[in-house]
């Protein structure tokens, strides 16, 4: 049994071969061949708000053919009246095959991890943890439109310190030495020491050379949740804002992700550009999810 924590589970051989599966799994979401999961079910335990990646594991599962069940706000669980993540964990592995949780504090999924019997997928680990299943679909974005074996110029822009998405995609691509990434953060929003690398490049301000220089734009919110400072978030909320104007300097064949949702730093203008490729980003959360739940599951 393995438990997904991390994007450092992920090596190069193992993203191969999983992105060449939800390639296949793509091309049959809704294919009587991808019922596999009969009998099986998902448990979806979420400690903080969430809509695309709930609802796509749940998705995912019940096109896998398996069963759902779900606590999408932890004020109506027993977290409420004071329950151990633990003791919550345990419960559940008796109920479910995998179990899909988002935790609100960084390290909590380790902690379910290690005393369930089924399979955790961590789908949001706090604010200073990752958010590999995210990654995997952002990866499986970007090998739709660029091979990752030639150089590949990747700016991420917004909030890099609590951005567990950055967290989690930034080592996965690390994996393919042809990749080129640089992070573009205020400075007070940079990129935790933790998930950096030598070779990457780090900027506070975003100019018209970065953007004809880029052929992924990973743009991302400034996670207002995560300030203990009202006054900071007020002054870094409206740092980056991406109009059609900035975004039609970049390559033609350039895309533009983000793992939603936006906030105001994409203009809604933006998504009539062939560069807008956020929500086919999020709708690839299906087929990945479903190779993902069927490999934990031993289906595939
Ligand atoms: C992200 C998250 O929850 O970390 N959303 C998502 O899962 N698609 C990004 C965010 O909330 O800004």
């Amino acid at each position: 049994m393995q438990h997904i924590l991390s994007a450092a589970q992920f090596d190069r051989e193992r993203l191969e071969k999983f992105l060449a599966a939800a390639s296949r799994m793509a091309e049959c979401v809704k294919c009587d061949g991808a019922r596999i999961a009969d009998g099986k079910v998902l448990a979806t335990f979420f400690y903080e708000p969430s809509t695309r990646t709930r609802l796509s594991f749940e998705t995912a599962m019940l096109r896998l053919g398996g069963h759902v069940i779900s606590v999408p706000d932890k004020s109506v669980s027993s977290v409420k009246k004071g329950e151990s993540v633990e003791d919550t964990v345990r419960v559940l592995s008796g109920f479910a095959d995998v179990i899909a949780m988002r935790s609100d504090t960084t390290g909590f999924l380790e902690r379910a991890a290690a005393v369930s019997t089924v399979p955790i997928i961590n789908a949001g680990d706090g604010g200073d943890g990752e958010h590999p299943t995210q990654s995997l679909l952002d990866l499986f974005t970007i090998s739709r439109y660029f091979s990752l074996e030639t150089p590949l110029r990747v700016t991420f822009v917004g909030d890099m310190k609590y951005g567990r998405t950055v967290h989690s995609l930034a080592p996965l691509l690390r994996n393919f030495p042809e990749v080129q990434l640089r992070f573009v953060s205020p400075k007070e929003l940079a990129l935790p020491k933790k998930y950096q690398a030598d070779g990457d490049e780090h900027l506070t301000e975003i100019s018209e050379n970065i953007l004809k220089n880029t052929d992924v734009l990973y743009v991302t919110r400034i996670q207002e949740e995560r300030f203990a400072d009202r006054a900071q978030y007020e002054k870094l909320k409206n740092k980056f804002h991406f109009t059609a104007e900035k975004i039609k300097i970049m390559p033609k064949n350039s895309i533009l992700l983000h793992p939603l949702p936006r906030v105001g730093e994409i203009d809604p203008a933006v998504d009539a550009l062939p560069q807008a490729t956020y929500f086919e980003q999020a709708h690839n959360g299906v087929p990945v999810r479903m190779t993902l739940i069927a490999q934990l599951l031993d289906l595939l």
